[in-house]
C-alpha cells in the first residue's frame, strides 16, 4: 500500500468574510487531495479582531504556534471597522498580521493580478485597455517604512516613521522577481522613488547589480507616482513589478481594481518560514453571514498553496475550474453574472468540479430565463 503524504494547514480564517471564504477554499483543497492523493489536516486557529475579543491579542501564541508548526498556511481577512475608526486602541486587528508577517520572516508578497475575459465591463477602465492585463508584483514584506524606527513626541504634536533597507533586504525578493520573470515575459519593473529617497537609490544599485545575472531578463526602473498613472494609461506593458513595502501596498491595490473584481484575486507571502496564502480583499464586515461574498479569491490563494506545495497540476485543475465557473456566468451578485449563486454554492461547484474534471455544469435554462428577464 502506498502511503498517502499527510500535510498540515493552518487555517486562519479572521474577521468578517474571511471565514466563510476560506471554508470554499477548504472544500476545493479536499477535493484536490481526493483527486491528487493528499491529505490534509487543517488547524483552526484565531487571529485579527475576532482573536482580540478572544484573548486580548491579535495574534495568540497558539496561533503563531500553530504556524510554525505548519506546512502552509491558509489566511481569510483581518479588520474590524470598531477599530479603524478609533485612532485611539491600542491593541489593533492588522498588528496580528504584521507580527505574523515579521514572525515567519515573509519579506515577500506576491500579488498576479490576471483580467477574464467575461468579466472586463466590469473594470474600471476601458475593455481594450485591460484586455490580456496579466501582471504580477512582487512586494517587499517585512522592512521598509513598516518595520523602521518610528515614535511620537511626548507632546503628542511630532511624529515619525523611518523607512530602512539592507541590501540583503533587497536582494532576497529581487532574486524572486527575476526568477519568475524567467517563467514569464521576462521584464521586470523596478518602481522606487529614486530620485528623492536614499533607499530607493539602494534598490537600484542593488538590483541593477542582481540583474547582471539575468542577462535574458529586461529590467526596466520606475518612479512610484509614474507607475500609478501607468498602471492605469497602459497596464498591459508591466510583467513583474518589484517594489519596497509601501509602494508595494499601495500599487498592489491599485492593480487590483483593474480585474474588474477584489473577489478574483490570491496571494502567497513567502520567506523563511511557512508561506501563507490569502486572498488581497478585506473582511468587508458589512456582507459577512450573509453567503454572497466572492471566495473566488480565496479559492484561488489555495491553487498557489498547493503549487508551493509541489502540486502544479492541481493548481492548474483549480484555476482552469474558477474560468469554466465564470465563463458559464456563474458567480456571486457583484459580478452581474447570469446565473447568481452564494458564496457556499461556489465553493460546493468549484469542489466538484476539481474532483470529476469531466462532469459539465448544468446550467438551471430556468434560472437562465429569469435572469435575462430581470435585465431587460
Ligand atoms: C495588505 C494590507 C495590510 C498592509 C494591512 C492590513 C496592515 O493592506 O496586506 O496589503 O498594509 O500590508
Ligand atoms: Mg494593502
Amino acid at each position: 500500500m502506498t502511503s498517502i503524504k499527510k500535510t498540515k494547514i493552518a487555517v486562519l480564517g479572521g474577521d468578517g468574510i474571511g471565514p466563510e471564504v476560506t471554508k470554499q477554499a477548504i472544500k476545493v483543497m479536499d477535493a484536490v487531495a481526493e483527486r491528487f492523493g493528499r491529505y490534509f489536516e487543517y488547524c483552526f486557529a484565531d487571529v485579527g479582531a475576532a482573536a482580540i475579543e478572544r484573548t486580548g491579542d491579535p495574534l495568540p501564541d497558539a496561533t503563531l504556534q500553530a504556524c510554525l508548526n505548519a506546512d502552509a498556511i491558509l489566511f481569510g481577512a483581518i479588520g474590524d471597522p470598531k477599530y479603524d475608526n478609533d485612532p485611539t486602541a491600542k491593541v489593533r486587528p492588522e498588528q496580528g498580521l504584521l507580527r505574523l508577517r515579521k514572525e515567519l520572516g515573509l519579506y515577500a508578497n506576491i500579488r498576479p493580478v490576471t483580467t477574464y475575459e467575461r468579466l472586463l465591463h466590469l473594470s474600471p477602465l476601458r475593455a481594450e485597455r485591460v484586455k490580456g492585463v496579466d501582471m504580477v508584483i512582487y512586494r517587499e514584506l517585512t522592512g521598509g517604512i513598516y518595520f523602521g524606527e518610528k515614535g511620537t513626541a511626548a507632546d503628542g504634536r511630532q511624529a515619525f516613521d523611518t523607512c530602512t533597507y539592507h541590501v540583503e533586504e533587497i536582494e532576497r525578493i529581487a532574486r524572486l522577481a527575476f526568477e519568475q520573470a524567467l517563467l514569464r515575459r521576462r521584464k521586470v519593473t523596478l518602481v522606487d522613488k529614486a530620485n528623492v529617497m536614499e533607499t530607493s537609490r539602494l534598490w537600484r544599485r542593488t538590483v541593477q547589480e542582481l540583474a547582471a545575472g539575468y542577462p535574458g531578463v529586461e529590467l526596466d526602473f520606475m518612479f512610484v507616482d509614474n507607475a500609478a498613472m501607468q498602471l492605469i494609461q497602459n497596464p498591459r506593458q508591466f510583467d513583474v513589478i518589484l517594489t519596497s513595502n509601501m509602494f508595494g501596498d499601495i500599487l498592489s491595490d491599485e492593480a487590483s481594481v483593474l480585474a474588474g473584481s477584489l473577489g478574483l484575486l490570491p496571494s502567497a507571502s513567502i520567506g523563511l518560514h511557512t508561506s501563507l496564502f490569502e486572498p488581497i480583499h478585506g473582511s468587508y464586515p458589512q456582507a459577512a453571514g450573509q453567503d454572497i461574498a466572492n471566495p473566488m479569491a480565496a479559492i484561488l490563494s489555495a491553487a498557489m498553496l498547493v503549487e508551493s506545495l509541489g502540486m502544479p497540476e492541481a493548481a492548474t485543475a483549480i484555476r482552469l475550474v474558477v474560468q469554466h465557473i465564470l465563463e458559464k456566468g456563474i458567480g456571486t451578485p457583484e459580478l452581474q453574472p447570469s446565473i447568481v449563486y452564494g458564496c457556499s454554492q461556489i465553493g460546493d461547484l468549484a469542489a466538484h468540479l476539481v474532483a470529476e474534471p469531466e462532469e459539465e455544469i448544468l446550467v438551471r435554462e430556468d434560472k437562465l430565463q429569469q435572469k435575462v428577464s430581470t435585465i431587460i
